[in-house]
């Protein structure tokens, strides 16, 4: 697929610019709990902005069905302002007469940022009005929000394809181009580490990584049913009938596949889910009743982090623990540890896992990582992404390669 970029864009003074971006982040009594996507759109903004153009952001909050409050952007205006240091206009709507007034009336150099996108109902349906709405805004269409791209949605598909200037933002290239990498052409041994809640969230990821990757280390609550299919005792552990079956049925793929998948050999446990429950190391994975597991033990952290420095790529999506809470917090800061001091390329899905490492302190020590959670592992399962799909260019002679 070949997609124009930001240097196809030519002349900029004096163009309107609509620039989707994923500014769906954490909010905290009215203010931005986590700015790491803003930050992640400021490259392809500031650049925007040096050119002279005139910028319309357009972003999703949350999941809204319509106009709510509580869900509006403006906070997040208001930091994007201060990360920019330049005023940052709040729009009152999404689309309409006033919003078309204030969109012509940028100059140069100026920025509007619209009200959430999914006030409009028309958003997630890929309303064409609405798309057609969105476009009149602008001259020149810029995708940045890789966050969004696996949905095709009125501002991540329909717009674009109304603009025939439509061009990757420099994240969301740098975002494709290393996912389509460590999958296509990865430094060997590749090695994904899988936690989190559930497997049946990351079946076709975890079948995936079974053919291309070497090792597949699995954590997190994932990690019992893949017990409970081996014949082990999982306690109170979070594992359903339905995870146990999909489980078994990963178990039998991994005996015919490249790809090893490892299991943990010993666990944290403890009497329930809390900051105040006591943690118990368990020496095996046999967790008795009344018990449930919440970290991988010692023994599998020592194993996974030996694994890890063997690497030539890790990618690494989902905690091996409950990490929100310090007792549990052992296995993933010692993996996000050991990621950091690996010679590997290394590669965090977005969500919780980049959450971690950003908790850690550890962030910048990654190659890489992602600010799309769903995109990243629809990418990874091989899945084509809307919202890239419709910038690929027809031009052999301009763009990159994704
Ligand atoms: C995300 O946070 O993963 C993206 O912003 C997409 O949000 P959505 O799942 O509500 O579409």
């Amino acid at each position: 697929m070949t997609v124009r970029t930001l240097d196809d864009l030519g002349e900029l003074r004096g163009k309107r610019v609509l620039v989707r971006v994923d500014f769906n982040v954490p909010l905290s009594a009215g203010a931005v709990a986590d700015d790491t996507r803003i930050r992640a759109a400021l490259p392809t903004l500031r650049e925007l902005l040096s050119r002279g153009a005139a910028l319309i952001l357009v972003s999703h909050l949350g999941r809204p069905k319509q106009r709510e409050p509580e869900l509006s952007l403006a906070p997040v205006a208001e930091r994007l302002s201060e990360l920019l240091g330049l005023p940052v206009q709040m729009a009152p709507a999404v689309v309409g007469e006033q919003v078309s007034k204030l969109a012509a009336a940028l100059a140069p150099g100026e920025l509007l940022m619209l009200e959430n996108v999914r006030f409009e109902p028309g958003e997630t349906r890929n309303d064409p009005q609405l798309a057609a709405a969105l476009a009149e805004l602008a001259d020149i269409y810029v995708d940045d929000a890789f966050g969004a791209a696996h949905r095709a949605h009125a501002s991540t598909e329909g717009v674009a394809r109304l603009i025939p200037k439509r061009v990757a933002g420099l994240l969301l290239t740098r975002e494709v181009q290393t996912l389509t990498k460590l999958m296509s052409s990865p430094a060997r041994p590749l090695v994904a580490i899988l936690g989190g809640a559930k497997v049946s969230d990351k079946i076709a990821v975890i079948e995936r990584f079974l053919e291309v990757a070497d090792t597949i280390m699995i954590g997190g609550a994932m990690a019992f049913p893949f017990l409970a299919a081996q014949g082990h005792e999982v306690g109170d552990s979070l594992c359903s009938g339905e995870d146990v079956e999909h489980a078994r049925t990963l178990l039998e793929a991994a005996r015919a596949s490249r790809g090893e998948l490892v299991l943990p050999s010993d666990l944290v446990i403890a009497e329930h889910f809390g900051a105040d429950a006591a943690a118990e190391p368990l020496d095996g994975v046999d967790v008795p009743a009344g018990h449930m597991g919440l970290d991988i033990g010692p023994r599998t952290v020592a194993d996974y982090s030996e694994r890890v420095a063997r690497a030539g790529t890790v990618f690494w999506n989902g905690p091996m623990g409950a990490f929100e809470l310090e007792p549990f917090a052992a296995g993933t800061r010692a993996l996000a540890q050991a990621l950091a001091s690996a010679d590997a390329v290394t590669v965090v899905g977005g969500g919780d896992s980049a959450a971690a490492v950003a908790k850690f302190g550890l962030a910048e020590r990654m190659t890489h990582v992602s600010t799309g959670g769903g995109a990243a592992l629809e990418l990874i399962e091989g899945k084509q992404l809307p919202g890239v799909v419709v910038l690929d260019g027809t031009a052999q002679d301009a763009g990159v390669t994704l």
